[in-house]
């Protein structure tokens, strides 16, 4: 690309997480002059405050599960324990050492990385503050990437109570509460129930809505359910909030699941409703950037209704996840200079880090039902899986949603073991317009978990090996 000499750099980003960072390595790759805005860390929040910290947790827990249950395995060991602070420090070392990466590879590719907030003030100026001076540069192209942050509810008492997020279970100094309620039963609700009932937090989770999950398949959201009541976790779902209060030490959190009204009583109250696109005070007035209920109207290129502005990953709403930010971020990038791409941002997959993992890519039976497919369901339980049989994860199952009419793949919905790492076959098979037929006659290794999706393609025409297909 040829640069414009009008402009300080080609490119300038407001924040450094997933869909920002990602960008500015592309961009530095695509011979741009860039410069990225970070007020705190660069990684944002998946890196410091969410995904990875969270699934550090998750393994440490993961492990302690698995020594407890070693037995089974003809292991004997003691009961196991664990250091809070040693958990807090492995935790803090596997972000460190992530973060230090993505600084290396910023360097490496001759991104500028300014550690202050960036304000748009002009459709080519950005402002910022650094040592308190003010400054501003001019950059042709802007991607506004400044992601999201949690949503509080208006319940009553809720502020007053000090209610944790992700932020404060992530916090080193926080001892953790004998008992915590956690009001959401989505995903951030489910992840750090999972993590908090490993460490011996009672856990309880409130839910809204009918299922835990909302718009996950059913028959996973159930499972998981049952699951996660197996192991001592309360579950209310189809029950409202209706305030909370404070009785000495503990946190009652008033419930009403239909007609029964009922008191929760815990050490800590836990808020997990959902995250908001963070756009506030980043100067979108300004230049009129077009935004609706706060996130960034963008096109298919990621593009605002100005042209020279991009806006990718939580800040547009919709998917508010690291790998559709980073996937947005190089598709602005690459509209930018020109260059074609053709990921397939339509088909992301989604991921959950319980136990049994979740994970899920395209439509469910229901969806598909909807938008007039004529559904055909290929299924495997875990349980006919050798390797889940081997390593004692035998809860679970696969479903695979295809149009009866050409055998196109739809949708892939999986809980199990390695949920989350096997989801990527039958997101290619999507993306990719792959058909039933060319999954099924794909020959799996075996014992591995990988297999049942062969097997569930299999059942979708009535001959799964190892499950008899109904
Ligand atoms: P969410 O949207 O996944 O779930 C919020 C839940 O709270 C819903 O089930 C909703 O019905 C319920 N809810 C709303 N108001 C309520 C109320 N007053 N009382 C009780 N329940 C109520 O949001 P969450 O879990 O906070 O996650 C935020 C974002 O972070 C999501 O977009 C998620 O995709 C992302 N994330 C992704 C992860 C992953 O990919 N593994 C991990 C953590 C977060």
């Amino acid at each position: 690309m040829n640069h414009n000499e009008n402009y300080d750099y080609d490119l300038a980003i407001l924040g450094g997480g997933p869909g920002g960072y990602v960008a500015a390595i592309h961009a530095g790759q695509s011979g741009l002059r860039t410069i990225l805005f970070e007020s705190e860390n660069v990684g944002g929040t998946c890196l410091n405050r969410g995904c990875i910290p969270t699934k550090a947790l998750l393994h440490s827990g993961e492990v302690l599960e698995s020594i407890r249950n070693a037995g089974r395995f003809g292991i004997t060991i003691g009961e196991p324990g664990f250091d809070l602070g040693k958990l807090y420090a492995y935790k803090d070392k596997t972000v460190k050492t992530l973060r230090s990466g993505v600084t290396g590879l910023l360097r490496y590719h001759g991104i500028e990385v300014v550690k202050a907030k960036g304000i748009i003030s002009g459709i080519h100026t950005i402002d910022y503050t650094i040592a308190d001076k003010n400054k501003q540069i001019t950059a042709k192209y802007l991607i506004i990437a400044t992601g999201s942050e949690p949503t509080i509810p208006p319940i009553p008492g809720l502020k007053e109570s000090g209610a944790w997020t992700s932020n404060e279970l992530l916090e080193s100094n926080r001892p953790l509460p004998e008992s915590i309620t956690i009001i959401g039963g989505g995903v951030i609700g489910v992840e750090c129930a999972t993590i908090l009932h490993d460490f011996g937090v009672q856990v309880r989770i409130v839910e809204m809505l009918p299922q835990l999950l909302p718009g996950m398949d059913s028959g996973i959201a159930e499972l998981l359910k049952k699951e996660l009541m197996k192991r001592g976790i309360e579950i209310f779902t189809d029950t409202t909030v209706m305030d909370i209060s404070k009785s000495g030490d503990k946190k009652i959190c008033s419930i009403q699941t239909g007609e029964k009204a009922m008191e929760l009583v815990s050490d800590e109250i836990f808020v997990a409703i959902g995250r908001k696109p963070r756009t506030a005070g980043v100067g979108l007035d300004a230049v009129g950037v077009e935004t609706e209920k706060g996130a960034v109207i963008v096109n298919v290129h990621q593009q605002t209704n100005q042209p020279n502005v991009y806006a990718v990953g939580d800040c547009t709403g919709g998917w508010m996840l690291a790998h559709a930010a980073s996937a947005q971020g190089i598709l602005a990038v690459d509209h930018i200079v020109g260059n074609p791409n053709y990921t397939r941002i339509d088909t992301i997959p989604a991921c959950i880090y319980t136990r049994p993992e979740i994970a899920s890519v395209g439509m469910t039976a229901v969806e598909a039902g909807k938008q007039g497919y004529s559904v055909r369901e290929g299924y495997f339980p875990m349980k006919a899986n050798s390797k889940a049989v081997i390593t004692g994860e035998t809860a679970g199952f696969i479903k695979i949603i295809t149009d009866k009419k050409t055998g196109a793949v739809l949708g892939g919905h999986i809980i199990g073991p390695r949920a989350t790492d096997i989801i990527a076959e039958l997101t290619l098979a999507i993306a990719s317009e792959l058909t039933i037929e060319e999954i099924s006659s794909t020959v799996h290794p075996h014992p591995t978990f990988s297999e049942s999706i062969m097997e569930a393609a299999h059942d979708t025409f009535g001959h799964a090996v190892h499950t008899i297909s109904k």
